[in-house]
């Protein structure tokens, strides 16, 4: 979001004003527990409360699902928006005034502002001309009736050149916002016409309902079948998935999606009682995709043409939606059909039964190789290809065992079963090693205010070995040297990384207390560890040395090396 420009300053005044109690009491009944306040997690369902506000803090943190974070996360969370966007959000709430853009990054916006208004004069012209016969017959032939059409915003483009453009131009819409908009295009002579001539107009829509693109469905024999508004400062076909805000929030609230490939696909089943379906417009699943997915749901249904095509499409889908770990089914149509053609045909429920009965994945792949045993053995390779994909060791086990029953091998035969992925998958860091859980927690909470500096300086950061711990003491470190006290409500605006935010909020919950002892016991084993390391490069670097004997390096080192010695009986 370009609309404003915000510093560390800037987001520090946000989270100072943002009650954090205040917010959570939006979605939760909160009641107060000793300094913190306790409630029902609104993350998953549960009966007793498991979910902990700490004022002091400015954190919550959830038992029962783990989820933690800061008053950002909270928002980014429960309205599903992207941290800029909580911040914007809270910052209103609060009234925090937000410093304008730049001159520049006003301009686009001013541009941006204008294609939204164009697009939305263009949707009002198309849907004044729906009713005309052309696009009604194309849409019952469809199924789709005057008022269903009216409902989903569906429209038209009349078949002249001009029309669209002398309509907006005489509404004062500049040629270079029309152009921007990829309503009108220009020829090579400089002459413009229309985008969407003598098309069925489908409006598409962002997760907030803003108007950022159109689809055009030819209604007669017109080649492209589809023609979509170019990539536009509003608009990328690549990143968006085509549902509208209702899906969206049919997706949150049941925490499933179902995925099809075109836009009537997606129309239709929305229609028949799916409103959490989405569409990724004929082109392949993309990270982007995956993450306005992941950022609402856990479970996918993939529902794609029922050809060779739809069928190699959902292979690659199932492989990237099992890599950011979700539970995905697939929905196997009849090899003719797609998801449109076939509630149509069939009806909801026949629908419903097919979700009912959608394989799994190792399922789907086996199904593809054929029936005959054999046939899936010799395929179980390429299948394990992808299932190893899965980052969550428990599902990936699961997987491995559906894939091994289903091409009659035993489970051992396909290798290591709980093999730890090579790269850890984001979301499934390594297990943060208990000494630097204890250190991060004595440090921010067992250790007073005012001795948390000196402390702080007596950690090697360099030798902590997980990521997010690291991050954690660096953000920490840059703190203490700007002068800012060390406390933990400090640190939501500093950490970039929602796992480290949710780390923090975690402490108190997920580590006991760590005692004086126990941190100089951290303490000196991370010393150790730094001196092995040093002595070890000391030892190369003397050989080298010696080896090429280049006597000042020598010296050097030997220097070096006696230092470090001397300093290990001595303590800090
Ligand atoms: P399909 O070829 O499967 O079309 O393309 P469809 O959705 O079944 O179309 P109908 O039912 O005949 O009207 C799937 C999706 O790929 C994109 C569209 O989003 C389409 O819905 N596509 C397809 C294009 O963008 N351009 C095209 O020319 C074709
Ligand atoms: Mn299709």
């Amino acid at each position: 979001m370009a609309l404003y420009d915000l510093s560390r300053q800037v987001l520090e005044q946000v989270r100072q004003a943002a009650d954090i109690v205040a917010v959570v009491s939006e979605h939760v009944s909160l009641r107060k527990a000793g300094k913190d306040f306790v409630g029902l997690c609104p993350f998953h369902g549960e009966r007793t409360p498991s979910f902990y506000v700490s004022p002091e803090k400015g954190t919550f943190y959830c038992f029962g699902c783990r989820k933690g974070g800061s008053v950002f996360d909270f928002v980014m969370e429960t309205q599903h928006l992207s941290f800029p966007e909580a911040v914007e959000v809270l910052a209103k709430r609060f009234g925090v005034p937000l410093p304008q853009a730049s001159a520049a990054s006003r301009r686009r916006e001013d541009l941006t502002q204008q294609i939204t208004r164009a697009l939305e004069a263009a949707q009002a012209f198309f849907l004044s001309h729906v009713s005309r016969d052309r696009p009604r017959a194309f849409l019952e032939g469809r199924g789709i009736t005057l008022i269903q059409a009216q409902e989903l915003g569906l429209g038209f483009a009349p078949p002249g050149w001009r029309e669209l453009l002398d309509h907006l131009q005489g509404k004062g819409f500049s040629e270079q916002v029309l152009k921007a908009a990829g309503l009108v295009v220009q020829g090579d002579q400089g002459r413009l016409w229309d985008r969407f001539r003598d098309r069925v107009t489908i409006p598409i829509r962002n997760f907030r309902g803003e108007l950022i693109a159109f689809g055009g469905r030819a209604v007669g024999d017109a080649q492209p079948k589809y023609l979509n508004s170019p990539e536009t400062p509003v608009f990328s076909k690549s990143t968006v998935l085509f549902g509208g805000p209702k899906a969206f929030a049919a997706m949150a609230a049941s925490g499933e999606a179902i995925l099809v490939e075109g836009y009537f696909d997606c129309l239709s089943l929305q229609l028949c009682g799916f409103p959490h379906t989405v569409a990724t417009l004929g082109t392949a699943l993309s990270d982007h995709h995956v993450r306005e997915l992941a950022r609402r749901v856990q479970r996918v249904f993939l529902c794609y043409d029922g050809d060779a095509a739809g069928l190699r499409a959902a292979r690659a889908a199932l492989g990237t939606l099992l890599a950011a770990d979700f539970e995905v089914r697939v929905v196997l149509l009849p090899e003719h059909s797609d998801p449109d053609l076939f509630v149509r045909q069939n009806g909801s429920q026949a629908f419903a039964q097919l979700l009912a009965s959608a394989c799994g994945p190792a399922e789907f792949l086996l199904r593809q190789a054929g029936d005959s045993l054999a046939a899936r053995r010799q395929h179980l390779p390429q299948a394990l290809e992808i299932v190893e994909r899965c980052p969550n060791p428990v599902r990936r086990y699961v997987l491995k065992e559906d894939l091994a029953r289903g091409a009659g091998v035993p489970v051992d035969q396909l290798g290591p079963l709980l093999r730890v992925p090579k790269t850890a998958a984001p979301g499934e860091e390594p297990r943060i090693p208990a000494g630097e859980l204890a250190l991060l927690r004595g440090l921010l909470l067992d250790t007073p205010l005012e001795r948390r500096p000196g402390l702080l300086t007596r950690i090697p950061v360099d030798e902590l070995q997980h990521p997010l711990c690291r991050q954690v003491m660096e953000v920490l470190v840059s703190l203490d040297s700007s002068g800012t006290p060390l406390e933990i409500s400090a640190l939501s605006t500093h950490i970039n990384e929602r796992e480290a935010r949710r780390l923090v909020a975690a402490l108190e919950y997920e580590a006991p207390p760590t005692s004086e002892e126990g941190l100089e016991k951290i303490l000196r084993e991370l010393w150790e560890r730094q001196k092995k390391r040093q002595l070890a490069a000391l030892t190369q670097e003397i050989r080298r040395a010696q080896a090429e004997q280049d006597r000042e390096a020598l010296a050097r080192a030997l220097a070096e090396m006696q230092a470090l010695m001397r300093q290990a009986g001595a303590s800090r």
